[in-house]
This record gives structure tokens, C-alpha cells and sequence, in this order.
């Protein structure tokens, strides 16, 4: 678990890990931890205000506690964080997406291919789109869409896809693309919204 300078503490939880929870408590995990713990890294290195950085049995301490901690926090709060995107914001946020790209169950393909049922879906999966190399050879090998793929993906297509893109659009903002996946992850291949 690496420990930036910073103190930020990154923890990653496996997706199918111990508890079965989805892998999106990952994220908010992260920041509720970073929030928690900063202050005491804080207070770490101002007691040993001459060192320039922790010693390796600090960090080791750190580390410790940090994964314990993240631990009983999961185990306490189980599914109050088993999702952290707000579908409903998300639906605003698709408007973004609407001028390529359609949902629900009249979807077709537009400038972009329809996104039903994208969450689970092989990449480069809509058989009568006609996709550009890149994005094609993402599905090659029979990958599908996760929330966490589609989470990097909209972040930067281009750098996803490792060449170029017909999806030159890139949204930045962490909070949004996480609405707007659980917006997505509402419709099922059918384009029936399911919750
Ligand atoms: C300017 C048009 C445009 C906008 C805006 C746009 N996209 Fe796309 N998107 C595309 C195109 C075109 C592709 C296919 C790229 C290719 O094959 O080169 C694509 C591909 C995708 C894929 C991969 C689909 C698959 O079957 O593998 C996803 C997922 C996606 N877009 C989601 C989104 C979301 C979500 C938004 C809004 C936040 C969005 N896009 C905004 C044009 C757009």
C-alpha cells in the first residue's frame, strides 16, 4: 500500500473481495480514509518534526492501522457504501453524452454506438456499430464494461483505448462519471430501466 508524500493513503480492495462487496466502496473508501488519517500522519510528522519523512516502522504502523480500520469500517457499514454514484444526477449528466449516444429501449446508434445494458457488456460490443480500430480491438478478447473500466475510460477515452478515438469527449470530474455509470448500470441490454 504505498503512502504518498502527501500522506494520502491509497487502499485498494479486491473487486470480489472477502465481503463480497462491489468494488465501488473502493473509492469512497479511499477519501473517507484519506480524510480520516491525514490529520494523525499530520501529527506524526510534527512530533518528529526533524525526520523529512516517516521512518519505515511508521509507515509500517501506518499502514497497519489503515487496513484494519478500513476493514471494520466495511464489516460496520456494509452496504450503506456499496454504491457511491446518484442515478439520478447521472441522468442529467448523460444529456452530455446525448448528442452521440442514446439509452432506454427505443436506443439506437447515433454518432456513438446505444449504451443499453453497457455495464457487463463486451467492449466494442454492439455487433451493427461500426467502431474504429482501437476501440475494436478492446473487445477482442471478449472484455466487457465495469464500472470501474468505464470509470477510467470516460475519464480519457483516448489514453483507454490507446489510440485514436472517434470519442474525443473526456470528463474529468470524478463525481460525475460515477453518476452517470449508475445512471447506465440502470438499464439492461433490453434498454429496461431496472431500478
Ligand atoms: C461527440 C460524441 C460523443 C460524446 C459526447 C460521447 N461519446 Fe461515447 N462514444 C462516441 C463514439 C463515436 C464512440 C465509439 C468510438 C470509436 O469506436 O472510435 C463512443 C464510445 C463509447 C463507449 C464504448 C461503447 C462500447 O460499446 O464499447 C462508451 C461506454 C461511451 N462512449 C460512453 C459515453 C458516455 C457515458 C458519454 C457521456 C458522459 C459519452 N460517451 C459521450 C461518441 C461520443
Amino acid at each position: 500500500m504505498p503512502i504518498t508524500a502527501q500522506g494520502h493513503a491509497r487502499v485498494k480492495i479486491h473487486p470480489a473481495g472477502p465481503f463480497g462487496l462491489d468494488h465501488k466502496v473502493a473509492a469512497p473508501l479511499k477519501l473517507r480514509l484519506a480524510l480520516r488519517y491525514r490529520p494523525s500522519i499530520l501529527r506524526t510528522r510534527h512530533r518528529s518534526a526533524s525526520k523529512t519523512a516517516p521512518t519505515l516502522e511508521e509507515v509500517a504502523g501506518m499502514t497497519r492501522t489503515i487496513t484494519v480500520s478500513a476493514l471494520a469500517a466495511v464489516m460496520m457499514t456494509g452496504s450503506a457504501w456499496a454504491t457511491d454514484g446518484d442515478p439520478a444526477a447521472g441522468e442529467q449528466n448523460f444529456r452530455q453524452c446525448q448528442a452521440c449516444h442514446m439509452v432506454g429501449p427505443d436506443a439506437a446508434n447515433r454518432v456513438g454506438p446505444q449504451l443499453n445494458g453497457i455495464v457487463g457488456r463486451q467492449m466494442a460490443g454492439v455487433e451493427d456499430f461500426n467502431y474504429g480500430p482501437a476501440n475494436a480491438a478492446l473487445g477482442e478478447d471478449g472484455s466487457v464494461w465495469t464500472e470501474e473500466t468505464l470509470f477510467e475510460y470516460l475519464a480519457d477515452p483516448r489514453a483507454f483505448v490507446g489510440g485514436a478515438t472517434r470519442m474525443t469527449t473526456r470528463y474529468p470530474d470524478e463525481q460525475f462519471r460515477w453518476d452517470v455509470i449508475a445512471y447506465l448500470s440502470q438499464f439492461n441490454a433490453d434498454g429496461e430501466r431496472t431500478e
